[in-house]
C-alpha cells in the first residue's frame, strides 16, 4: 500500500504510474518508426485506407506519448508527501518530458562521433537505466518525504527572469516570425532571414544571445533541480516541465546549428537545413523526429514565457484568475504558432488569389 499523500489524483493510481514517463520515453521512437513505415506503405502500396489509418494513428501518438509523459510529471508533482520511489519517479518524469528533443540531440552527437553504436541501443540503455533508477527508489524505504512549498525568491530565479526578458527582445519573436514565413514559401523564408540575420548575427549580438541562452539553460536546470522535490501547484509543475524541455532543446538546437551544420558539415543553416531537404520532414526516417522536437520547442518556449509572465503579474498584485488566463492564453497561442510553423515546414502554403 502506498504511504504517500496525494492532493489530487487526476491520473492512474498505483505504482505503475511511477514508471509511466520513462516507459513512454522508451517506446517513443517506435511511434516515429510506425509513422515512417505507414507513410511508406501508403505511397508504395496503392494508397490503402489501412495505411492512412496507421499513419494517422502513429502521427497522433507522436504527440500523445509526450502528452502522457507531461501528465505523468504533473501528476507526480501533485503528490504532497512522496515516498523515495515517487520522488525519483518525479525527477525522471520531468526529464522524460524532454525525450523528443533528447532523441534529436543524441542522434546528432552519435552522427558526429561516426555512429559508434546505433541510436536505438543508446536510447534503450538510457531509459532502461531511468526505469531501474526509479525502481531502486523502492528499495530505500517507503517513508513519505515532507515537501515544503518552494516560493523563496532566489537571486538565480531573478536573473533567470531578467535574462529571459533580454532574450525575448533579441530573438524569439524574430526567429519564430521567420519560420512562419515558410507558409509563404522557401523564398519568403529566405528573404526574411536575410534581413533578420543582420540583427541576430551581428558581431556583438550573436555571442550575447548564445551566452544568454546557455545561461538560461544552465540556470533553468539549476532552478528545476532545486524546486523539483518541493510542493508545487499545477502551474509551477508545468513551468518546470516546459523549462526542462527547453534546457535540452536550446543546447541541442545550438549544437545542431553551430557545431553540426556550420562547423562539421560546413553548410548554410537555411530553410533547406531546417526542413531536412531534399527528403523533407515527413518522408525521411530520421527527419520525422524533428516534427515533435520543433513543435514542442515552439510550444514550450511560448508557454514557458507565459508561465513566467503569470508569476510577474501575480507579484504585481494582479488577480489570480487573470494571471492564470494570461498563461493559458499564451500557451494556446504557442500551440497555434507551433502548428502553423510545422505545417509550413511540412509543405503547406498560403497563396493569395
Ligand atoms: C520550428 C522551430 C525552429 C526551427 C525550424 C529553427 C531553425 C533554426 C535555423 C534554421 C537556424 C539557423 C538560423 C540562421 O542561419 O540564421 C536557427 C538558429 C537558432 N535558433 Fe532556431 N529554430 C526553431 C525554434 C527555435 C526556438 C524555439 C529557439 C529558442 C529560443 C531557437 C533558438 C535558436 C538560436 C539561439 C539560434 C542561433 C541564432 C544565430 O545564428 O545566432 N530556435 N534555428
Amino acid at each position: 500500500m502506498s504511504t504517500s499523500v496525494r492532493r489530487s489524483s487526476f491520473l492512474l493510481e498505483g505504482p505503475a504510474v511511477d514508471y509511466l514517463a520513462p516507459v513512454a520515453a522508451l517506446i517513443y521512437p517506435v511511434t516515429l518508426w510506425c509513422f515512417h513505415w505507414s507513410v511508406n506503405a501508403f505511397e508504395t502500396g496503392g494508397r490503402s485506407p489501412i495505411a492512412i489509418v496507421a499513419a494517422a494513428a502513429s502521427f497522433a501518438s507522436l504527440f500523445l506519448l509526450p502528452g502522457l509523459i507531461l501528465l505523468a510529471a504533473l501528476h507526480l508533482a501533485s503528490i504532497d508527501k512522496p515516498n523515495a520511489r515517487q520522488l525519483r519517479a518525479r525527477r525522471v518524469a520531468f526529464i522524460s518530458v524532454a525525450a523528443p528533443t533528447i532523441l534529436v540531440f543524441l542522434g546528432v552527437l552519435l552522427f558526429m562521433a561516426h555512429n559508434p553504436i546505433p541510436d536505438s541501443v543508446a536510447w534503450v540503455a538510457i531509459w532502461m537505466g531511468a526505469i531501474a533508477f526509479v525502481g531502486l527508489g523502492g528499495l530505500s524505504g517507503g517513508e513519505p518525504h515532507e515537501t515544503a512549498p518552494s516560493q523563496r525568491v532566489s537571486t538565480v530565479r531573478v536573473v533567470h527572469g531578467i535574462s529571459a526578458s533580454v532574450i525575448i527582445l533579441l530573438f524569439p519573436a524574430l526567429h519564430l516570425s521567420n519560420h512562419l514565413m515558410g507558409l509563404f514559401g522557401a523564398e519568403a523564408h529566405a528573404a526574411f532571414m536575410k534581413v533578420a540575420r543582420n540583427l541576430y548575427r551581428a558581431k556583438l549580438v550573436e555571442p550575447l544571445l548564445v551566452g544568454l541562452l546557455l545561461f538560461q539553460a544552465a540556470s533553468g536546470l539549476w532552478l528545476s533541480r532545486k524546486y523539483v522535490a518541493g510542493r508545487m501547484d499545477l502551474f509551477r509543475a508545468f513551468q518546470l516541465a516546459s523549462g526542462t524541455y527547453l534546457a535540452f532543446y536550446v543546447v541541442g538546437h545550438m549544437d545542431s546549428v553551430f557545431i553540426l551544420a556550420r562547423t562539421y558539415l560546413g553548410i548554410d543553416t537555411n530553410w533547406a537545413f531546417a526542413t531536412g531537404a531534399p527528403a523533407g520532414l515527413i518522408r525521411d526516417p530520421r527527419n520525422i523526429r524533428l516534427v515533435p522536437h520543433y513543435w514542442l520547442g515552439v510550444f514550450f518556449v511560448l508557454s514557458h514565457l507565459s508561465s513566467g509572465l503569470r508569476l510577474v503579474l501575480l507579484a504585481h498584485g494582479w488577480r489570480k484568475a487573470i494571471a492564470d488566463r494570461v498563461m493559458i492564453g499564451g500557451s494556446l497561442v504557442g500551440g497555434l504558432v507551433a502548428t502553423l510553423i510545422l505545417l509550413g515546414m511540412c509543405g503547406m502554403r498560403i497563396q493569395f488569389a
